[in-house]
């Protein structure tokens, strides 16, 4: 069989199966199993498949027409034009996260010129969390665009945490990275964090973990947070893009992702927007005067959360909308309160 019968075959029968974006998975898949990109493939449309090469591809639409996810065959993913390892153990990245990549970006750009100096930041001494980072994407893009910065990434499951450090490797940010098993930001606590923060990436977890994994709020609350000095503020920035799908939500959610994707990853509660008022009280103790929240919002996340911000902790809080009009990043300034 030849590469253009393959991919017109291949098509068809993810069509035939309602695979969304059914010719992109086809080509996806061929392209992983012939190790080529798509210049090649559309330059050599009569060249054969050798037969083990046919025999995979065979098994991997019959796998994609069932349900699993392209990504999940390819074992990969792109995310701010770099490749991501992917596996069943992390949320497969969404082009909408990169917006609050472009966020966070922006707002340290103005508060470089605010200190009259150059826009464009290198993160020189910044200190960065990235709060359930799954694959690594966010972490690891901003190790990459601020070279000057270190980040602690954190997670509640361990076999997300391989994973990002697989991909902090792979982009060569892993010694500016720490790795911390351990809910939202429990392991960095306001206090002494400075002294306590993990010397490598390779950080034993720093909680325990006595009582199983539920996504329910920190127990931390905005006035704890507000009695915490200046000076024993950690951080510069936090981003985070947490679970905030509602589990009522479920039965509506594509099978790729509901029967795929790591409940852990997707649900934040019943109604979805539960782990938020933690991690704000949470950001609003570890981050220093003038530090940046910059949060991923669900569909329907805004009108919970935006209310959480009316607190004197928080300044210039601003929503930006994704490509198909959703709020879907909000970011925030800590006050010295
Ligand atoms: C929506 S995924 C985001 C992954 C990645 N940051 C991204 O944007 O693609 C949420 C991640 O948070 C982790 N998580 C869930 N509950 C958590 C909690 N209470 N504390 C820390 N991480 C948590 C999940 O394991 C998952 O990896």
């Amino acid at each position: 069989m030849d590469v253009r019968t393959a991919l017109k075959q291949g098509i068809a029968q993810l069509r035939e199966a309602h695979v969304p974006s059914y010719t992109l998975a086809a080509e996806l898949l061929l392209l992983h199993v012939l190790g080529r990109d798509r210049a090649w493939l559309y330059a050599h449309p009569e060249a054969e498949l050798a037969p083990q090469d046919a025999e995979r591809l065979v098994a991997f639409l019959a796998r994609r027409a069932a349900g699993e996810p392209t990504q999940h065959l390819t074992g990969k993913q792109e995310f701010w034009g770099l490749e991501f390892e992917v596996t069943p153990d992390v949320l497969i990245p969404r082009p909408e996260t990169e917006h609050l990549v472009e966020v966070a970006l922006d707002r340290l750009a103005v508060r470089e010129i605010r200190a009259s100096r150059p826009p464009k930041t290198q993160g020189a001494g910044l200190l960065i969390a990235d709060v359930g980072t799954g694959s690594g994407c966010l972490a690891v893009t901003l190790a990459k665009e601020l070279p000057g910065a270190t980040i602690f990434a954190t997670d509640v499951s361990a076999a997300a945490l391989a994973v990002a450090r697989r991909n902090a490797a792979r982009h060569g940010v892993a010694a500016r990275i720490h790795f911390i098993e351990c809910r939202l930001l429990d392991a960095l606590p306001p206090v002494g964090a400075r002294h306590d923060v993990p010397a490598s990436s390779d950080a034993s977890p720093v909680t325990s973990h006595e009582s199983p994994v539920t996504n329910h709020p920190s127990p931390a609350t905005p006035h704890e947070s507000q009695a915490t000095s200046h000076e024993s503020r950690l951080l510069d920035l936090i981003v985070s893009n947490p679970p905030y799908i509602g589990r009522r939500e479920a039965p509506t959610l594509p099978r790729e992702v509901r029967e795929h994707e790591p409940e852990l990853a997707l649900y934040g509660g019943e109604e979805g927007y539960e782990l938020y008022a933690g991690l704000i009280a949470q950001a609003a103790a570890c981050l220093k005067p003038g530090g940046l929240l910059v949060l991923e919002l669900g569909h329907d996340s805004l009108p919970a959360v935006r209310p959480l911000f009316d607190f004197p902790a928080w300044t210039n809080v601003a929503v930006t909308n994704d490509l198909a009009g959703i709020p879907r990043v909000l970011a925030a300034e800590r006050t010295n309160r």
